[in-house]
């Protein structure tokens, strides 16, 4: 605490000095010409609740679909029973992935095999200078974990439920991920309560200092204290790749509601939403993949499908069902 209250006065006085420069300056990652009609997609989860199974075998919840809308994104949902050259042209498509919150095992579903797929794909072309970010929220963060080591690293770090404040390391201020956050949301993020943690699995930040795949990979970027007293990585982003995880919720901030959920509505908890949705769909407009038609795009996209009203049968407010 007292490293970071001293790094902190550092940082806001370094802060006052160079406002005026930092603000007039677009971050470097978006100097240059932007794709600005990105498409990210969305794989669909495959544990699927008995409330859930009349609908449909795989979902997406409706949250995270809205939460790249927000940030000027459409989404294409990707099945889980594609071939692998299908996924492969599906990846010269998109412009980034996201891979959501869910109950997936990491070594043997589906979800995490197509992930992988994606994720091979996406280092051989980041190398070659084509663009490609993935965020993992949740289960996405643990996954990506996985992909990165081959191993399953997840230890009990309870959170159900709970909303926190960050604990934010020294690189947080000069990450991707936040180096656009104003000083004031910064604060926030803090001392508010303003991330949503729903999770009993996570990787602690001593598992992660101890694996030296996942220390060269990527950087710690909050930690927080789970209800046994583990410290779990709750923030990390790559330090090569356009790569970033969250251990917590960002889209639930501003698209779910049910009241047993601790569920943050502050503007501050708005704020930090939106900001985290606009810098990654950012990276997304990094990516000039595209369709080769308007109308296999058109087919491709979230649009054709209508999400199911579920907030009487879960804790989500509508899903896509598929
Ligand atoms: C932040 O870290 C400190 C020291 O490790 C710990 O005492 C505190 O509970 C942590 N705060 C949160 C919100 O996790
Ligand atoms: C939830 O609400 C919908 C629409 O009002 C209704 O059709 C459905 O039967 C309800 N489901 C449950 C499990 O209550």
């Amino acid at each position: 605490m007292q490293g970071f209250a001293m790094f902190s006065a550092v940082f806001l006085l370094c802060c006052q000095l160079c406002v005026s420069w930092s603000n007039a300056r677009p971050s470097a990652r978006n100097l240059g010409p932007m794709n600005n009609r990105p498409i990210i997609g969305i794989l669909t989860q495959d544990v699927v609740d008995d409330e859930m199974k009349p609908f449909g075998k795989t979902y997406i919840p409706s949250s995270y679909v809205k939460y790249l809308e927000s940030a000027g994104s459409r989404v294409m949902p990707i099945r889980l029973t594609h071939t692998p050259e299908e996924y492969e042209d599906i990846f010269k498509r998109i412009n980034g992935l996201l891979l959501i919150g869910g109950a997936s095992a990491l070594e043997t579903s589906d979800f995490s095999r197509v992930a992988q797929i994606f994720y091979r794909l996406a280092l051989t072309a980041n190398d070659a200078g084509d663009v490609f970010p993935i965020w993992g929220t949740c289960l996405g963060l643990q996954l990506l974990t996985y992909l990165v080591t081959g191993e399953n690293l997840l230890t009990k770090t309870p959170a159900e439920n709970m909303a926190l404040p960050l604990n934010l390391t020294a690189e947080a201020h000069s990450s991707q991920m936040f180096r656009s956050f104003p000083r004031e949301v910064m604060t926030a993020l803090t001392h508010e309560p303003l991330t949503g943690n729903f999770h009993n699995y996570g990787v602690t930040e001593k598992t992660f200092m101890d694996n030296k795949e996942l220390q060269s990979f990527f950087s710690i970027l909050s930690t927080n204290v789970a209800s046994n007293g583990a410290v779990f990585v709750s923030t990390m982003e790559g330090k090569k790749y356009p790569f970033y995880g969250v251990q917590w919720h960002p889209e639930v901030n501003r698209f779910m509601w049910n009241t047993k959920m601790s569920f943050p509505h502050s503007p501050n908890a708005v704020r930090v939403s939106s900001l985290l949705a606009e810098f990654f769909v950012n990276e997304g407009r990094r990516s000039w993949h595209s369709f080769s038609s308007p109308e296999e795009e058109a087919a491709s996209l979230i649009y054709n499908y209508t999400p199911t009203y579920s907030a009487n049968f879960t804790s989500y407010q509508q899903i896509y069902f598929f």
